[in-house]
């Protein structure tokens, strides 16, 4: 495909899909052609924002007419696995945003669709494209923490509860900040610690402001739609790996607590701190911490965008493939599962 320009669509044309466009926009071999979704006010601020010429209300439509090589997948979690496997089915290669799904079976489906068409499937993982992220993870790769045996996971957020889309309804996210924060930390620290099978979770979760109305405190995102919301305000988890690591995760959107947007290591040679970032080891008979002395101020929602590009058009290595979306998947659905069913551990 090295001439041809990529002929783009997108799934979902709301918040994300605006960041995505920002980034392809810019790219001559990139046309964005149609966009699909649901809501024609949606639509209809994409396209102009983004000069785009076709809109469709059904993702189906737009697959069969347009002739697309690549769609963006931005849609609410529940509706990432049909939208996915029916652009895999038409020929497209698909970038599906965080999570991968809002289950691991879901998840399962969507990797196996991509092998049996034989298209790339990425997951939109911005934050390992991260130069704290990629530093930590060739330090991990170059043994500086020998065998990582724990690694904690936090992303806190003390009020934080997303007033827009339907970040509060269970049936269609899969779940609350775990699914939609905790994803970002907890794929990073895994991708760092290289990459181990998860093999059980368990976890406990707490609703107790998300389910009540917002009015009584300042906040950045006042008026969240409380009568629907069925999402954990905090989770608190435990993953064990086949070679015996383990992580705690913590994600909560609203929590008595300070923000917090952090994962650390701890291996049996040397640790880690993804913010600030540091390598805590021994050298020369001392304790010592190190830290990089400079580190690109990289935009990583272009690096992801760019990256899927140059993967689609000229099979460039991707940092993020649908497998490790997977793998995450059966993370965030091993905690939800063991927190419905009472917090006891549940395998993976
Ligand atoms: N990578 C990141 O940092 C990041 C940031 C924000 C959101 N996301 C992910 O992106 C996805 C969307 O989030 P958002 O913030 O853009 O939400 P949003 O509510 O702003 O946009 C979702 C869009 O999907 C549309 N939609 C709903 N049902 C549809 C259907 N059947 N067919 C077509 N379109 C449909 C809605 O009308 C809406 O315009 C979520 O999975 C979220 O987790 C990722």
């Amino acid at each position: 495909m090295a001439d041809k320009k990529l002929r783009y669509g997108f799934i979902g044309a709301g918040g994300i899909a605006a960041a995505h466009l920002r980034d392809l926009v810019r790219r001559d071999d990139v046309e964005v052609v149609a966009l699909a979704d649901i809501s024609e006010a949606a639509m209809r601020r994409c396209q102009k924002q983004f000069s785009i010429p076709g809109t469709h209300t059904d993702w189906r439509e737009m697959l069969a007419t347009e002739n697309l090589d690549a769609v963006s997948v931005c849609t609410p979690n529940k509706l990432h696995e049909e939208p996915t496997i029916d652009a895999l089915a038409a020929g497209c290669h698909v970038l599906c945003e965080k999570p991968l799904a809002h289950s691991a079976a879901a998840g399962e489906r969507m990797v196996a669709a991509a092998h049996e068409h034989g298209r790339k499937l990425v997951i939109g993982f911005q934050y390992r494209y991260h130069p704290r992220t990629r530093y930590l993870r060739q330090a991990f790769k170059a043994g500086q923490f020998g065998n990582v045996l724990f690694a904690r996971v936090r992303a806190i957020r003390r009020r934080g509860i997303p007033n827009w889309g339907v970040f509060g309804r269970k049936d269609l996210q899969g779940g609350g900040p775990l699914i939609d924060i905790g994803v970002h930390v907890l794929e990073m620290a895994h991708y760092a610690m290289g990459s181990p099978r998860p093999v059980s979770a368990a976890a406990d979760m707490f609703a107790y402001i998300g389910n009540k109305p917002s009015d009584r405190v300042e906040s950045m995102w006042k008026g969240w739609d409380y009568e629907n919301h069925t999402v954990e305000d905090l989770a608190v988890g435990r993953i064990r790996f086949a070679n015996g690591a383990v992580a705690h995760v913590e994600s909560a959107f609203a929590v008595h607590a300070e923000d917090a947007w952090n994962f650390e290591l701890m291996g049996d040679k040397g640790g880690a701190s993804w913010n600030p970032t540091r390598i805590f080891t021994d050298e020369h008979g001392h304790m010592v911490d190190k830290s990089p002395g400079w580190l690109p101020k990289d935009d990583i929602f272009s690096r992801k965008m760019n990256n899927f590009v140059d993967h689609c058009l000229h099979d460039a290595p991707t940092l993020a493939p649908g497998e490790d979306g997977l793998a995450v998947q059966r993370m965030l659905d091993g905690l939800y599962r063991s927190a419905e069913s009472g917090g006891g551990e549940v395998e993976i």
